[in-house]
């Protein structure tokens, strides 16, 4: 369907529809590589408009909840051509949506995809600290005064450490007990930052899966599966910026 160009522009969050007509006039928008003066003009959803360069979005944001598998690749293409989290989606979901944050390739669990750049920023950005829940098996049954390590913050790499952490040991797994099943929630997103943490302890990861992230998890989600966000959820997602700003004032 096409719309008038101000107001297309409007609605993907560029400026009041008066602001985005003193931005046409003044030759800041280009539609398909052209600038474009006239109010007048009449765009659709296969239209590139460019605000200064800038490519805007014209989709409505879409939010949704991915069980990952393990065995799959958190990037919206490879090179290797492996399976990546957006195989799922195709020909369901036409919205250019990608990952927020990302999961190894050997880890399964909660991902969010969406095409809302604002929520990417909240959600990834680490003045935010949002909280992220991963179960993992390690080798070995880890210590309480490991564990505290691991609560205090350890040295992952030369001048790199982990922020704190809330830690427990669910239970004892394997045939003589010999692993322990850890939870761990962490707010930051260093690459690798729970195996390199479990590491630092000298128990190392075998399976990792992440079971929350943010106000979200996979609770009834089958792996592979994954589902659209509620309206609640999406607000509460939001709520979690005012709550920051909350802290600052
Ligand atoms: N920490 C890791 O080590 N791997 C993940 O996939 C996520 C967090």
């Amino acid at each position: 369907m096409s719309e008038r160009l101000q107001k297309v522009m409007a609605h993907a969050g560029v400026a009041s529809r008066r602001a985005c007509e003193k931005l046409i006039e003044a030759g800041h928008v280009r539609v398909n590589g052209s600038v474009v003066t006239n109010l007048g003009t009449k765009v659709d959803e296969t239209d590139r408009i460019e605000v200064d360069h800038t490519l805007i979005n014209q989709e409505e944001p879409v939010y949704f909840i991915l069980n990952k598998p393990k065995g799959v690749i958190t990037s919206v293409e490879d090179e290797k051509k492996r399976k990546t989290v957006l195989d799922f989606f195709k020909h369901k979901v036409n919205e250019r949506i990608y990952p927020v944050g990302r999961l190894d390739y050997d880890t399964s669990g909660a991902l969010l995809l969406t095409n809302d750049g604002k929520l990417d920023y909240l959600l990834t950005h680490p003045k935010f600290e949002i909280d992220k829940t991963y179960v993992a098996k390690v080798e070995g049954i880890p210590s309480e005064s490991e564990l505290d390590k691991l609560r205090k913050g350890i040295r992952l790499e030369k001048n790199v450490k982990s922020a704190p952490a809330d830690v427990k040991l669910l239970k004892k797994v394997g045939e003589n007990e010999q692993d322990g099943l850890i939870e761990l929630t962490i707010h930051e997103g260093k690459n690798h930052e729970v195996k390199k943490m479990l590491q630092a302890i000298n128990h190392p990861v075998h399976k990792l899966k992440r079971i929350s992230f943010a106000n979200l998890n996979v609770d009834g989600l089958e792996v592979g599966k994954w589902r659209p966000l509620r309206k609640r959820e999406i607000r509460d997602l939001f709520e979690l910026q005012n709550q920051e700003n909350g802290k600052n004032n």
